[in-house]
């Protein structure tokens, strides 16, 4: 089965984006084709500093390098240096009517923040998503909900063009994972964690030690002393023993018995000493990798070049069958 799925250039990742997709995708590669890229062509769409970009698409690479895509395994790279991306997009474009564009969700929502650039890239974003999915005929698309109405346009597109033109592409399906892991904000287990409520809100995954006891330490929790498992009643305590329990592979009916009569503080430390531990190998290899810029452009020279492979042939293909 080939799975692909695009990430944006956009800085820190947090454990709740690890635990809730970034680990599932480790564990695709195993028995999977899998494609990954930096979709810097759709960062393009919302304004940016074009000074900052290269370092960002950088972090990026190194960030999920870090957090365990192996480029042995699975195909790696930006989604720039593959030129078919953007050239297979316009085929695109004359098979996708725009009324379908402008009934997506992502759409009418970043027109709305960017009301002085809506450029018609902001519009024709999942388009290029498309033609991302379809270059490579991919059968499933790891992505979080917000990404599935744009996963089931490709689907559409896919089956126009096949039945105009004759089969080129595979229908893709979207793939949200299973075990929904969604890990609440550390100061207000109410909402979701997100980079978008500030640091203060989530341990990155490459977040100091020292850092992380901070932050566990001052997680906003319950009224009472006990550790029980009560998402309505209790759920800063109930957060805290989901994160202890995905990292130690340890049931929370354990933790609680536990941690039962021994109070918050003592519970936190634990917590943030296994926390320490687990995201340790996360910090180190980063900052190996940070040390090493040349091994990941060429990691991701080396991808690219995997990836036009594949690209290029499905472009043929489509030149082919729409009469050029
Ligand atoms: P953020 O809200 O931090 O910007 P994104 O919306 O970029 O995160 O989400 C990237 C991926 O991480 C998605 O697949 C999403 O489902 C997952 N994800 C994000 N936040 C959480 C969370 N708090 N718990 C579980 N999964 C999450
Ligand atoms: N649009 C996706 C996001 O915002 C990123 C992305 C680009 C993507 N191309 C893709 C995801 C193709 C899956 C498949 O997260």
């Amino acid at each position: 089965m080939r799975i692909l799925s695009g990430i944006q250039p956009t800085g820190a990742i947090h454990i709740g984006n690890y635990l809730g997709a970034i680990k599932q995708w480790i564990e695709l590669q195993e028995k999977n084709e899998c494609v990954f890229f930096i979709s810097d062509l759709h960062s393009l769409t919302i304004p940016y500093k074009p000074e900052e970009l290269k370092e960002k698409i950088l972090e990026a690479a190194i960030i999920y390098l870090a957090a365990g895509i192996n480029p042995e395994k699975s195909i790696f790279f930006v989604q720039s240096h593959v030129k078919e991306h953007a050239e297979l997009s316009w085929f695109l474009n004359t098979v996708c009517p725009v009324g379908d564009l402008m009934r997506m969700t992502q759409y009418k929502e970043k027109s709305k923040e960017f009301k002085k650039d809506i450029n018609a890239g902001l519009l024709n974003y999942p388009i290029l998503m498309a033609s991302d999915i379809l270059l490579y005929k991919t059968d499933k698309v790891p992505v979080g909900k917000d990404q599935v109405q744009h996963v089931e346009l490709a689907r559409t597109i896919a089956r126009k063009f096949n039945q105009r033109f004759g089969k080129v592409f595979v229908e893709p399906e979207a793939l949200i994972s299973k075990s929904g892991a969604k890990i609440m904000a550390l100061d207000n287990p109410k909402k979701k964690m997100s980079k978008s409520l500030g640091p203060q809100n989530y341990i990155s995954l490459f977040d100091e030690p020292e850092l992380i006891k901070k932050k566990i330490m001052s997680a906003l929790t319950d009224t009472g002393k006990n550790i029980k498992y009560d998402p309505v009643k209790k759920p800063g305590i109930s957060n805290l023993l989901n994160i202890f329990s995905l990292i130690t592979d340890r049931e929370i009916k354990n933790l609680e018995k536990e941690f039962k009569s021994k109070g918050y503080s003592l519970f936190k430390k634990s917590l943030a000493d296994s926390l320490i531990n687990f995201l340790e190998p996360f910090r180190r290899k980063k900052k190996e990798l940070l040390s090493r810029e040349l091994y990941v452009y060429e990691t991701l020279k080396q991808g690219a070049k995997r990836a036009q492979i594949i690209a290029g042939s499905t472009m043929e293909e489509v030149k082919k069958k729409m009469g050029l």
